[in-house]
């Protein structure tokens, strides 16, 4: 197949002075885009601030013949948000791709998790790819073009023990992703999301013999595919780790019905309800509006 490039293409990538961000940046600097190298330079823990990984990576791209401007303000406020848009559209004139990378860890049990080790989290993660995404729907909604990258996690998506407030913004980008899929359809504006496995600093402690296997740079091409003009799905989650890329999905089982419903009719029908008789025995909503639909079936309503 003919290679896909990325010419005249203008992509943001938050939290791209190191790590996946990185990687998704030089890969897409490589096929043509021009892009924006976003990255507060803080610690893995979100303290502290600094210019140098962004103004690094942009160097690096530009020394291999990309083109790149570096952007060293948060993602965490709206201010921060509207200003990385800024860059793009001052630099290049427009914005075609937001590529939601940028992260942090504060990670404690729930019962220890105090609200300095949640807020800033879900504000760099969760209100980040909002900051950053919405100043940037304006243009793509104007121009009738976009894509967007949001990176969920199976620590939101699967549950990882001490990741409460990591996993439920991870999982609250996956609903995020899907909502700007539905709005963005008549736009040419696609929303996917990833959730990925790598050895970066963030989990240089996590992984054993598998750690050289997960190299970040095997996430890339999941990312540039889903900020390609050819990318021709929207609201979908890829799980993308080592080279194996696998989609996530949501599904129902066929459930159990009663329109006098009792709390003893929960309790006695837990296994109907939860089990999946066999692999054909479960749906997968494309939507709110289609579970609504088949409700509506079930409960044998004309409509919703
Ligand atoms: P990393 O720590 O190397 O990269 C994150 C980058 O975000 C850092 O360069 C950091 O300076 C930047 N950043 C943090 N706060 C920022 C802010 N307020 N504004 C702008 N930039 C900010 O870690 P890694 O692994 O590359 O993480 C990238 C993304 O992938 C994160 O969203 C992370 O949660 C996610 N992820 C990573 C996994 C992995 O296995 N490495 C697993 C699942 C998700």
């Amino acid at each position: 197949m003919a290679e896909l490039g990325f010419d005249g293409r203008v992509a943001i990538i938050t939290g791209a002075g190191g790590g996946l961000g990185r990687q998704h940046a030089e890969l897409l600097a490589s096929r043509g885009a021009m892009v924006v190298i976003n990255d507060l330079g803080g610690s893995v823990h979100g303290e502290g601030g600094d210019v140098g990984p962004a103004e690094k990576v942009a160097k690096e791209i530009e020394a291999m013949g990309g083109v790149a401007v570096a952007d060293t303000n948060s993602v965490a406020t709206p201010e921060g948000g509207q200003a990385i848009v800024d860059t793009a559209v001052e630099a290049f004139g427009r914005i075609d791709i937001v590529i939601n990378n940028a992260g942090i860890l504060r990670d404690k049990s729930f019962h220890n998790l105090t609200p300095d080790l949640v807020d800033p989290v879900i504000d760099v993660h969760l209100r980040g790819a909002f900051n950053v995404t919405r100043p940037a729907w304006v243009k793509m909604r104007e121009q009738g073009y976009g894509r967007v990258v949001n990176t969920s996690s199976g620590s939101g998506i699967l549950g990882n023990f001490g990741q409460a407030n990591y996993g439920a913004a991870k999982m609250g980008l996956w609903g995020f992703t899907r909502v700007l899929a539905q709005e963005g359809a008549k736009y040419d504006i696609k929303a996917n999301a990833i959730a990925p496995v790598a050895l970066t600093r963030m989990t240089e402690d996590m992984f054993s013999e598998m750690a050289s296997l997960l190299k970040p740079e095997l996430v890339s091409p999941v990312v540039a595919w889903l900020s390609h003009e050819d990318c021709s799905v929207s609201g979908e989650a890829f799980s993308c780790a080592g080279g194996r890329i696998a989609r996530f999905f949501v599904g129902l089982t066929q459930g159990y019905f009663n329109p006098s419903l009792t709390i003893e009719d929960v309790a006695e029908h837990l296994a109907e309800i939860r089990e999946v008789k066999d692999m054909k025995d479960f749906w997968e909503p494309t939507s709110l509006t289609d579970e609504l639909a088949q409700l509506a079936e079930t409960l044998g309503a004309s409509g919703m």
